[in-house]
């Protein structure tokens, strides 16, 4: 019965929940809000070469959900997971019910809401897919710095799902991992947030946990993206797509509130009020990184973060999407926060294995932060209606 709805298309959905009228008037009152530009109503397009939830603004929320395949899960298994994940990610983020949802209410506000998926390299080795690994994907190596969990790292498949209103993420959280638990089991679940819209003044960049302007350096123009963030077919079937590196870094604010401000700025080099470097005076200016003070050290120290992990080398540049966590108080009174860094590269061995090197080998922001969760997927190319997600690796 599924199939058939499924493949009956998105127009037959809100008919076929059989959901009544009160459900045709709430339709109704959004289609009068979307033409108002309400927030609610605003949606990402599924569908298109690249899939949405990477170029996309940061959402005000976020929840990646690591699956492990269930053993009985084979190629066909994985065809059909991805038809139905596709399916429910098409529908949800467009504000329409999955099939079947029984909060169809809840998937009337998407909020820019997207779904996106990937597949770490274990997915590739059961399933009989090596030859299809792309370029550079594979396991990070271990380094000096990590104290990574099981918790909360590893996984054959990744759901990312961001929208800028926590009920319709929570909803769209629900229905995909319904699909998902027949066909995997979930490993773990990470949440975060970025700022509401409106919060902060219109782009500007955010803000972590530690207070810093957080996203400066990023690919903006779709040039950049193609140079930096979409793989050019290499394999073919993984053209457009991209991969992401997931690490979780606890934050010890406690120790790092020790600072004064000045020290703060020193361990990262750029300046707390606006994000500028201490080299200049406006958030975008080009650091200089040759600039000396009156002591004769150097402006922006040695040590400093954005020194270490800047790079002129174009090939080794990447989109930074991270969102900020906050599991409340560990038993200790301490702040139990931190970073959900999800990188995005066209090559994880090329472009992110180099700058996290040089990064464990020396950062003084390492002082106060520890990765503690990581995770590599391959996020395959978007599709075209009809089509689902991965298709070019499965099929
Ligand atoms: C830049 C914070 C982890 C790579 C920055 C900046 C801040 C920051 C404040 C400067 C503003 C900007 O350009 O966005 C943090 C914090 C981290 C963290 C708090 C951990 C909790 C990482 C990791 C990597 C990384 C794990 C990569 C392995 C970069 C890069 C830049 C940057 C490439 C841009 C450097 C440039 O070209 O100027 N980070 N970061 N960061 N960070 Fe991080």
């Amino acid at each position: 019965r599924r199939g058939f709805l499924v493949s009956a298309g998105l127009a037959t959905g809100v008919a076929a929940v059989g959901v009544g009228t009160g459900y045709a008037v709430a339709q109704a009152e959004a289609a009068q809000k979307a033409a108002s530009g309400d927030l609610g109503q605003q949606k990402v397009p599924f569908y298109g070469k690249h899939q949405a939830g990477i170029e996309t603004a940061s959402q005000a929320y976020g929840t990646f959900l690591g699956w492990k395949l269930k053993p009985s899960t084979d190629r066909e298994g994985a065809i059909r997971m991805m038809r139905l994940l596709t399916d429910d990610a098409a529908r949800l983020t467009q504000g329409v019910p999955a099939l079947p949802d029984n909060d169809p209410y809840l998937a009337l506000n998407p909020a820019r809401l997207t779904a996106t998926f990937g597949f770490g390299p274990s997915f590739f080795t059961k399933l009989g897919l090596d030859s299809k690994i792309p370029t550079g994907f594979a396991e990070l190596p271990a380094f000096s710095i990590d104290k990574l969990k099981p918790e909360f790292s590893g996984g054959d498949l990744v759901i990312q799902v961001g929208s800028d209103d926590p009920l319709s993420l929570s909803h769209a959280v629900r229905q995909l991992t319904r699909t998902a638990r027949s066909f995997a089991t979930i490993l773990w679940s990470q949440s975060g947030f970025t700022s509401t819209p409106g919060a902060k003044p219109e782009g500007q960049t955010g803000r972590n946990l530690f207070g810093q302007v957080d996203g400066t350096v990023n690919p903006r123009t779709a040039e950049e993206f193609d140079a930096q963030v979409w793989a050019q077919g290499s394999p073919r079937w993984f053209d457009g797509g991209t991969s992401m590196v997931l690490r979780r870094i606890a934050m010890n604010l406690d120790t790092w509130d020790k600072l004064d401000e000045g020290s703060k700025e020193l361990s990262v080099g750029r300046k707390l009020s606006n994000g500028a470097p201490l080299t200049g005076v406006n958030e975008f200016d080009p650091p200089n990184l040759a600039a000396k003070s009156d002591n004769g050290l150097p402006v922006i120290p040695s040590f400093a973060h954005m020194r270490r992990a800047r790079t002129d080398d174009v090939t080794q540049k990447f989109l930074r999407r991270p969102l900020n966590y906050d599991e409340g108080i560990n038993s200790d009174g301490s702040p139990n926060v931190g970073l959900l860094f999800a990188a995005y590269m066209a090559n994880v061995s090329h472009q992110f294995v180099p700058v996290q090197q040089r990064l464990a080998d020396l950062d003084l922001l390492n002082t106060w932060t520890t990765p503690i969760g990581s995770a590599v997927f391959a996020l395959a190319p978007g599709c075209q209606p009809g089509g689902f997600i991965g298709e070019g690796l499965l099929s």
